[in-house]
């Protein structure tokens, strides 16, 4: 019978060295093609600093190529235990017995991810050379997501199968809102880091912190050689695999195939997430404090689009939600600028003071009195402290409030500071947050079950 082919841990080794070589890669040539970028227009002023040397912008495109190029590089690692097996079976075949098949789902797998990365730089890059409007740009990622959904979608036909008939409509279309959930993820993740930006090391830092939060998580599912075992619910996929999975211990032909799948899922996302971590630690580098390049929408499209493939094809969308937990307050409290509810301008970053060379909460005019819902509702986010509002003396009418990001929420609740202090507290709140999302998902997940 024919037998998946052993996942191949090796094959990690070789991406942890396309990792490093990613990593030396982006920190030579970002500051290398910098100059060129500028020549290219691609060029932005930092607007939190007194001087106005135009820093080359989209860089992200740096980071990307090198990405994607690592990643294409790896695919014949990837299958590097079937071409072995394919080897050994060759000389077996001699004496009568079949040679195996390609595992062609993995490679479609492998191939819609990089597809839709590209997508996304595309897009990104798009973004940072002609501004694309929201409403033009929103839709984009979903599109991107398609040879994604497709995957994922071939895989589950095969487990459909076995939900009982009279289920079938129900849960089919419980299945329609998990790729409906799916391709509105691809859209949070590459724009929910873009809103939460402005000053430096921003973006590449979230996208740092949960590219480790990933790896992390996808470490947990690995054969390790201790022999340690984690209740399975704790880990997912119950429906799919057996009560137990067994982490460590040595590689079997007797491994149940669950387990199999659940490691072969996580090597895949490591495989995705080693060299972005490489990337973006390289362009950390040049980006940090005072940048020296900016990274463009080009990067969060990017970094974006690799969370949601490795949450997509491997299996585990809501627990890479949770990593994104200030972004989604970030998200929230932007809610009444993006929907035009309250006046959005162009730039929400904070204030800076050449003074103090401090930041403090940016904010936004209104140009007309605001309509009573808006009124309320900020009236209402102010109660909470969330955002700081002037009201004329007279009319009590609203004419002014902050921008309401995270980042100037930062700075209305522990006071004007530098920019790099408050990049260091966005990067711990994402720190936080991880490691709360762990707690949630390990900790309560055990509350929950017994085991
Ligand atoms: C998003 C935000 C916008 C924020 C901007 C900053 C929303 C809806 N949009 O817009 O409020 O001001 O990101 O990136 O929330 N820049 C700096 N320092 C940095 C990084 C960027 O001054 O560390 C400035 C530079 O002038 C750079 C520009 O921001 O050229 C890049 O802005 P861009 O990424 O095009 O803005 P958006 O993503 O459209
Ligand atoms: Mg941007």
């Amino acid at each position: 019978p024919f037998l998946d082919p052993v996942p191949s841990v090796p094959a990690l080794y070789t991406s942890s060295g396309f990792s490093i070589l990613a990593f030396v890669t982006t920190l030579y040539l970002v500051p290398a093609l910098g100059p060129r970028f500028v020549q290219a227009n691609l060029k932005g002023r930092d607007l939190l600093k007194t001087y106005s040397t135009p820093i080359p912008e989209s860089q992200g495109l740096v980071c990307a190529s090198v990405y994607l190029l690592s990643l294409i590089l790896f695919i014949p690692f990837a299958f590097s235990n079937v071409f072995a097996d394919r080897f050994s079976n060759q000389q077996k075949s001699v004496h009568g017995l079949a040679i195996d098949e390609f595992p062609h789902h993995q490679l479609s797998v492998y191939l819609s991810s990089i597809i839709s990365l590209m997508m996304a730089t595309l897009l990104g890059f798009l973004d940072d050379v002609f501004d694309i409007r929201w409403r033009h740009k929103l839709p984009v990622p979903i599109i991107a997501s398609i040879p994604l959904l497709i995957v994922y979608f071939a895989e589950r036909g095969n487990t459909n199968v076995v939900v009982p008939k009279p289920l079938r409509p129900l849960i089919g279309s419980l299945i329609n809102l998990g790729y409906l959930y799916m391709s509105l993820l691809s859209t949070f993740s590459t724009n929910s880091v873009n809103i939460l930006a402005g000053i430096n090391g921003s973006e590449v830092l979230q996208a740092i912190t949960i590219t480790i939060s990933v790896i992390v998580n996808d470490l947990l599912y690995l054969p390790w050689p201790i022999d340690w075992r984690i209740p399975l619910h704790l880990l997912g996929n119950q429906s799919e695999i057996g009560s137990e999975i067994r982490i460590g211990g040595v590689w079997s032909a007797g491994m149940a195939h669950g387990s199999r799948v659940l490691v072969e899922r996580h090597l895949f996302s490591l495989y995705f997430m080693l060299p972005l971590l490489g990337v973006c630690t390289g362009f950390l580098y040049h980006n940090w404090y005072p940048a020296r390049a900016f990274p463009g929408d080009t990067l969060c499209y990017l970094t974006g689009m690799a969370f949601a493939v490795v949450g997509i094809q491997a299996h585990f969308s809501k627990t890479l939600l949770l990593f994104f937990l200030p972004q989604i307050l970030n998200f929230l409290l932007s809610c009444p600028q993006l929907s035009g509810m309250a006046p959005c301008p162009r730039h929400r970053l904070p204030r800076f003071d050449p003074e103090t060379n401090l930041l403090h909460p940016s904010t936004v005019a209104f140009e007309r009195p605001p309509s009573m819902r808006t009124s309320s509702t900020l009236h209402l986010l102010s109660l909470l402290g969330l955002t700081r509002r002037t009201k004329h003396p007279k009319s009590g009418q609203i004419f002014e409030a902050t921008n309401q990001t995270i980042l100037n929420l930062f700075l209305i609740t522990l006071g004007p500071m530098t920019e790099k202090q408050l990049v260091k507290v966005l990067g711990a709140t994402q720190v936080a947050g991880s490691v709360f999302a762990f707690l949630i998902r390990y900790g309560l997940a055990g509350l929950v079950y017994d085991g």
